[in-house]
C-alpha cells in the first residue's frame, strides 16, 4: 500500500491560490508562503488590497499575482482555479478558502438576506474552492486545502447565529474532505481560532463595532502572522485541526468533555450578562 504523502510538506516551494488576501489572515497567509519558497496568487474581491499584498511580497523577493474574485460566485472561483495554474504555469498545489466576512446581532432581527450575505462568503465560498480544485489536487496526484473555519464552528456563542452556522459547515465540510480525501494524498487542515485581530470587525455587519474593534485588536491572544504559521506548520505535520489560542483549546475541550453542561453555561451567562 502507498504511504500517503508521508514526506510532502505542503507549505514549502508551494505553488499556492489564496482567497481574501488583501487583508488580515489570508495577507499573512500570502506572506508566510513567499517566505517557506512559494509562488502565490493573491485572491480578493478587493483587488487593490490584493495587489498589495502582491507588492509585499514582491519586496521580500518573491512571486506573487493578484486576482480579483468574489468566491460566493462559483464561476469567478471556477475562472480563478484556471487563471492560477496559467499565471503560475504550475498546477497549484495549495488552496487557502480563507475569504469570511462577520455578520452579529440577536436571531430575531437578522434579516434573510443577512443570512445569504454571510452564507454565500463563507460557506458557499469555501464550497466553491473545494469544488474547483479537488478534481486539479486528483489530477495532479496530490495536493493540499486549508479551509478557515473558527472558533465560533463549536461554541456557538449567542448573537453569532449565521456566522456561526457557516463556520460550523467549513468544520464540517472540512473533516468530511479529509476522510474521503487521504487516499489521494491530499491533505486538508481547519482553522479554528477565537479573536485574531484583523479587519473582520470594520469590514463586518455586527453591533457595537466600536466595542467589539477594540476587543479585537487589544484582547486577542495572537496575531494574523502567528496565526498562518502554525496552520502551515500544522498541515506540514498532517494534522487536521489548528485551534490556535489557549481560549479556543478551552472551548474545544469543555464542549467535547460535557455538551450539555456547556449549553447550560453559556445560556446562563448569556442571561446574566443582558
Ligand atoms: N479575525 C478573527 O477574529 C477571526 C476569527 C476566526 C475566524 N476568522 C476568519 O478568518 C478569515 C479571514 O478573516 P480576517 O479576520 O482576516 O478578516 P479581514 O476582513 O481582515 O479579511 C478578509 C478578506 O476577505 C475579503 N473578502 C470579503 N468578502 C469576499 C468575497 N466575497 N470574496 C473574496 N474575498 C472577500 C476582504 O476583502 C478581506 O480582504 C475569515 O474567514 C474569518 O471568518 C477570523
Amino acid at each position: 500500500m502507498k504511504l500517503f504523502g508521508k514526506k510532502r510538506k505542503p507549505s514549502q516551494k508551494a505553488f499556492a491560490v489564496v482567497t481574501g488576501a488583501g487583508s488580515g489572515i489570508g495577507r499573512s497567509f500570502a506572506l508566510e508562503l513567499a517566505k517557506r519558497g512559494g509562488t502565490v496568487v493573491c485572491s480578493d474581491i478587493d483587488l487593490d488590497a490584493a495587489k498589495e499584498t502582491v507588492s509585499l511580497i514582491e519586496n521580500l523577493g518573491a512571486k506573487a499575482f493578484a486576482v480579483k474574485c468574489d468566491v460566493g460566485n462559483a464561476k469567478q472561483v471556477e475562472k480563478l482555479a484556471e487563471q492560477a495554474e496559467q499565471l503560475m504555469q504550475h498546477p497549484t498545489t495549495l488552496v487557502i478558502n480563507n475569504a469570511g466576512v462577520g455578520l452579529g446581532g440577536k436571531f430575531d432581527e437578522m434579516t434573510l438576506a443577512d443570512w445569504k450575505w454571510v452564507a454565500d462568503v463563507n460557506l458557499w465560498g469555501v464550497v466553491h474552492g473545494c469544488h474547483y480544485f479537488v478534481p486539479k489536487f486528483k489530477q495532479l496526484g496530490h495536493g493540499a486545502i486549508i479551509n478557515v473555519a473558527s472558533a465560533a464552528s463549536y461554541t456557538a456563542a449567542p448573537e453569532m447565529t449565521a456566522y456561526n452556522v457557516t463556520k460550523a459547515g467549513v468544520r464540517a465540510l472540512s473533516e468530511t474532505l479529509s476522510a474521503e480525501l487521504r487516499k489521494f494524498d491530499i491533505k486538508v487542515n481547519v482553522l479554528c481560532p477565537t479573536l485574531v485581530p484583523t479587519n473582520i470587525i470594520k469590514n463586518g455587519k455586527v453591533p457595537h463595532k466600536g466595542l467589539l474593534d477594540y476587543a479585537l485588536t487589544n484582547l486577542a491572544f495572537t496575531t494574523s502572522d502567528k496565526v498562518a504559521k502554525l496552520t502551515l506548520d500544522r498541515l506540514d505535520k498532517d494534522q487536521l485541526y489548528t485551534i490556535p489560542q489557549i481560549d479556543a483549546k478551552l472551548f474545544w475541550l469543555m464542549k467535547r468533555a460535557a455538551p450539555n453542561l456547556y449549553a447550560k453555561f453559556l445560556g446562563n451567562s448569556y442571561r446574566f450578562m443582558k
